[in-house]
């Protein structure tokens, strides 16, 4: 039998058009809601990246695919479920405004589903946008969970599933199973189960290299009105891409904080150490890559506030990539903006939304050529040459998806 394990191992994320059940599939398949700011709640719509763990496991008396379960007891054979292994959901927000979310979402992301309502006509808008952007930041294992088969009858989901096919047709979801799903009414949620067994494999990750975090958010966990005395340190989320973290490690995050002096300011890395860690749901004392972690650190709580660190990279000391203020990079622009028709090639002086590892920022194009641009950025990020960069332009009052860079220098 496979042992217990409660690291999650894999980053799987959640994505679509606003709407279509993604939330509600994480919850089928994890028994957690992701959704938990108020004001999203308020809203109905994921506004902040939300996560969740699962464990996925198998019945070792039921046939395929009825086997596969999140259940720890067969309720058909009433014997204990055997674990698979343990995954972290990613949910992206669906809604247009929120790409900047999801994309640095996507940089966390070993692979994909692909929510799709049958009740709507394929492709909705950012179903093709998010779709876009899988590609771009290159994650190739996706599966297509068609949902809310039951509001539709048998003509309908027919129909709805040939525009699906059609749709990715060409694209790197052209291979995707598609698997019809009510992600409320908890039907084949098995088949969703073996679907992300077979399609996103838990990715190899070097755990000898030093650790290196992306942050996805940051958070101070200290009720109201907590006494200074017992505050909890500052907290960030994120995914470990190599390396391995363990309480007491020293570690640094860049670019940092911005620091005023004598008129201009600059950003200097912080450097703390690791007080607790969190994965899968339980306290641990070291971490390896894959699924989403809690790290408790030493730092001023008012720091961490409100997403205040999300972007940041945090790792050993001394070993981070560099915080850059301007780069240069590769650009290759998409055919076509989603809604809006042909790109036009990106100018000098205009501003991009930039999506570089978790950190989103804006930078202004000091020069450009056909294929490559130079920006310089309001905000800086800690980048390595070779990084993958969302290339973003302000179309009326939104931010919209126009290509993708690879920074040279
Ligand atoms: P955003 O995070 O805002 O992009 O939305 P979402 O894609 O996460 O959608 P969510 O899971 O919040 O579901 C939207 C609505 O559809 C909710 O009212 C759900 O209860 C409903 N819903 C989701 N899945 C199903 C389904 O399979 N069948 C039916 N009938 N309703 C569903």
């Amino acid at each position: 039998m496979v042992t217990e394990q409660t690291q999650p191992e894999v980053n799987i994320g959640l994505v679509g058009h606003v709407d279509h059940g993604k939330t509600t599939l994480v919850q089928a398949l994890s028994g957690d809601w992701t959704d938990q700011h108020s004001e999203e709640m308020k809203r109905g719509i994921s506004i902040r990246l939300g996560y969740a763990d699962a464990t996925l496991r198998r019945c070792p008396e039921c046939d395929e695919p009825e086997c596969y379960t999140v259940e720890e007891t067969c309720p058909e054979h009433d014997v204990e479920t055997e674990v698979m292994r343990t995954v972290s959901f990613v949910d992206a927000p669906g809604h247009e405004t929120l790409m900047a979310t999801m994309l640095s979402g996507a940089s966390i992301m070993d692979g994909a589903v692909l929510v799709v309502s049958a009740t709507e006509d394929v492709p909705q808008a950012q179903t093709e946008e998010h779709l876009m952007a899988l590609d771009i930041i290159g994650i190739e294992n996706i599966v297509i969970a068609q949902n809310k088969v039951d509001l539709v009858d048998d003509e309908r989901a027919r129909e709805n599933y040939e525009q699906i096919q059609e749709f990715v047709e060409g694209t790197v979801a052209e291979d995707a199973p598609v698997v019809p799903v009510s992600a409320q009414q908890g039907v084949n949620v098995d088949l969703v189960i073996a679907a992300l067994e077979e399609q996103i494999p838990t990715p190899e990750r070097d755990e000898t290299l030093p650790p290196k975090m992306y942050t996805a958010r940051s958070f101070d966990i200290n009720r109201p009105g907590t006494k200074a005395k017992d505050l909890l340190g500052g907290v960030i989320g994120g995914s470990l891409a190599q390396g391995t973290l363990s309480e007491g490690d020293e570690i640094e995050l860049r670019p940092g904080r911005e620091v005023e002096e004598g008129g201009s300011s600059e950003y200097h890395s912080i450097e703390t150490s690791v007080r607790s860690l969190q994965a899968g749901g339980q306290s641990q004392e070291k971490v390896g890559p894959g699924g989403l972690l809690g790290v408790g650190t030493g730092l001023d709580p008012s720091l961490t506030k409100g997403d205040a660190l999300a972007g940041q990279v945090a790792g050993e000391p001394g070993t981070l990539p560099p915080t850059r203020n301007a780069f240069e990079m590769d650009v290759e622009l998409l055919d076509r903006v989603v809604g809006e028709g042909e790109v036009d090639e990106i100018s000098t002086g205009e501003p991009l939304m930039l999506t570089v590892g978790t950190a989103t920022t804006v930078g202004a194009v000091t020069s450009a050529r056909s294929g490559e641009c130079e920006v310089n950025l309001k905000r800086p990020v800690c980048a390595d040459e070779g990084a993958k960069i969302a290339i973003n332009r302000r179309m009326g009052a939104r931010w919209r998806l126009i290509g993708v860079g690879t920074l040279t220098e």
